[in-house]
Parts: C-alpha cells; sequence; structure tokens
C-alpha cells in the first residue's frame, strides 16, 4: 500500500510550552486514520502543521511522497478545520460556492456540485440562510461539505462528529464510508472513542505531544476500544510521574 501521509519527528512550542514531542506517524492510501487522544494533547496542532498553517521547529512532514503540502497537492487534499468561524456574513451555498471557486469548476458545474453536496449533508433547505444563524451542527455539516467540494483524495478532518446529534453523526459516518469507497483516504481528530470503533481502519493515539500509541489496526485492539484508550493513557501518565519523581 501506498503512503500518502508520514509525519516525522515534528516538534512543536507554542507558548513557550513543547506541544508536539516527536510526533511520528503514517498514513496509508485508502484507509480511515483515527487521531486520537484527550483534550490539549496536540491533535488539532499536528493537523495544523501538515496543512501547512503553523511550521514545526524539528522535523518532516511529507504529503504523497513531497515533503510540505505543494500546490500540486493541495489541489487532492480537503481539509475541515474545527471551528468553522469564517464567512458569517454568507449563506451556505455562497460559502460552498466561494470554496470551489478555487478548483476550476465551470459555473454550471460548481452550482451542481454545490447542489449534491447540501442534499448529501442534509442542507438543501438551509442553503440560502447565512451561516450566522446556522447551528453548530450545521456550521459542521457546511464544513464537511466545504472539504470535499474538490473530491480530495486525502481528507483531514479536525473533530468532524464533535457537537452533532446522534443522526448528523451517523450521516457524517455514513459519508466517510463512502468516500472511503471511492479509495478517499481519510484522516480525522477526534476525541469521541464510539466514532472511531465503527468506521476506522487504523488509530494511533496522541496524550500530552506524544504519540503513545502508533498506527495500530483497529482490529488487533481486543475488548473495547475505551479500555485499550484508557489504559494506554494512563501507564504513560505512570511512566511520565516514575521519571519525574
Ligand atoms: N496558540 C497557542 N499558544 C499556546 N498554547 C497553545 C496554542 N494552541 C494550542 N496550545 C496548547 O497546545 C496544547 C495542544 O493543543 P491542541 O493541539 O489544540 O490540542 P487538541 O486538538 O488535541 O485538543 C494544549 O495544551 C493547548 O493549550
Ligand atoms: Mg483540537
Amino acid at each position: 500500500m501506498a503512503e500518502v501521509l508520514a509525519v516525522k519527528n515534528i516538534v512543536k512550542h507554542l507558548g513557550g510550552k513543547q506541544v508536539l514531542h516527536n510526533v511520528n506517524f503514517s498514513v496509508e492510501k485508502g484507509e480511515i486514520y483515527g487521531f486520537l487522544g484527550p483534550n490539549g494533547a496536540g491533535k488539532t496542532t499536528t493537523m495544523k502543521c501538515i496543512m501547512g498553517l503553523i511550521v514545526p521547529e524539528s522535523g518532516e512532514i511529507q504529503v504523497f511522497g513531497n515533503t510540505g503540502l505543494t500546490q500540486e497537492a493541495r489541489k487532492k487534499v480537503g481539509f475541515m478545520p474545527e471551528n468553522t468561524y469564517l464567512y458569517k456574513h454568507l449563506t451556505g451555498r455562497e460559502f460552498l460556492r466561494f470554496n470551489g471557486n478555487f478548483f476550476g469548476y465551470t459555473k454550471d458545474a460548481l452550482e451542481k456540485k454545490i447542489e449534491v453536496l447540501l442534499e448529501r449533508v442534509g442542507l438543501e433547505k438551509a442553503a440560502d440562510r447565512r451561516l450566522s444563524g446556522y447551528s453548530k451542527g450545521m456550521l459542521q455539516r457546511v464544513g464537511l461539505a466545504q472539504s470535499i467540494i474538490n473530491d480530495p483524495e486525502l481528507l483531514f478532518l479536525d473533530e468532524p462528529m464533535s457537537g452533532l446529534d446522534p443522526i448528523g453523526r451517523k450521516m457524517v459516518k455514513d459519508l466517510l464510508v463512502e468516500l472511503r469507497g471511492k479509495g478517499t483516504t481519510i484522516f480525522f481528530n477526534t476525541h469521541i472513542l464510539a466514532d472511531v470503533e465503527s468506521i476506522c481502519d487504523k488509530v494511533s493515539i496522541i496524550h500530552k505531544g506524544n504519540i503513545i500509541v502508533e498506527s495500530e489496526s483497529l482490529k488487533n485492539i481486543k475488548g473495547g476500544l475505551e479500555d485499550y484508550f484508557i489504559e494506554k493513557v494512563s501507564s504513560f501518565d505512570t511512566e511520565l510521574d516514575t521519571t519525574n519523581s
């Protein structure tokens, strides 16, 4: 299987504190990859480094085999940030139009694409309302639609299910599984383990900026992800206590 993402020993400090400690993992084509960790573990920071929004002090990131996110790679990548705050004065449809305009669609093709996406994420009725009036769940949905407007080969989602009700979560999970069926590689951050168990192929766990589990196949995790997660996190903490005392 081909590697589409490799994160190699990245180190990042923020506000005088080391947030990432030699973060290291890789993702292969066609998998749904869950990047798990408690709140504040460093998931968003890692994703920001991959997307080139912030620059690690050391280490290397390869996307499709090239260092950094090249212009060419950008066209084949989708990204949904943790909070879609921006452009609140736009309607859902205008927001998608704005984002779709970067990808060389003809006007008609883009309008068709937007229609399909709005329906797929259940926003067809809200399409012409402003984002400022959207609920958290609706913003998640329009953010997700935005992230796949270019039919990306590699999709990054930061907490895609948080803020969604059970129906919304089911919609997102079904969509991710459908995209994997078409060959899309999906990398998503989450602290909600139940979302992972049903759809992920592999997981890594980050805790206090350290990768404590790297690219483990979900089928190798016996006895439930929750117990596994808690066991890994607490044994790391115990080790840290021992080292510090
Ligand atoms: N701009 C910043 N300045 C200082 N500290 C930050 C900044 N952004 C994040 N952090 C800290 O870095 C750590 C990791 O944050 P983050 O990557 O957002 O975690 P996660 O997404 O796993 O919840 C946290 O302790 C957070 O408080
Ligand atoms: Mg986060």
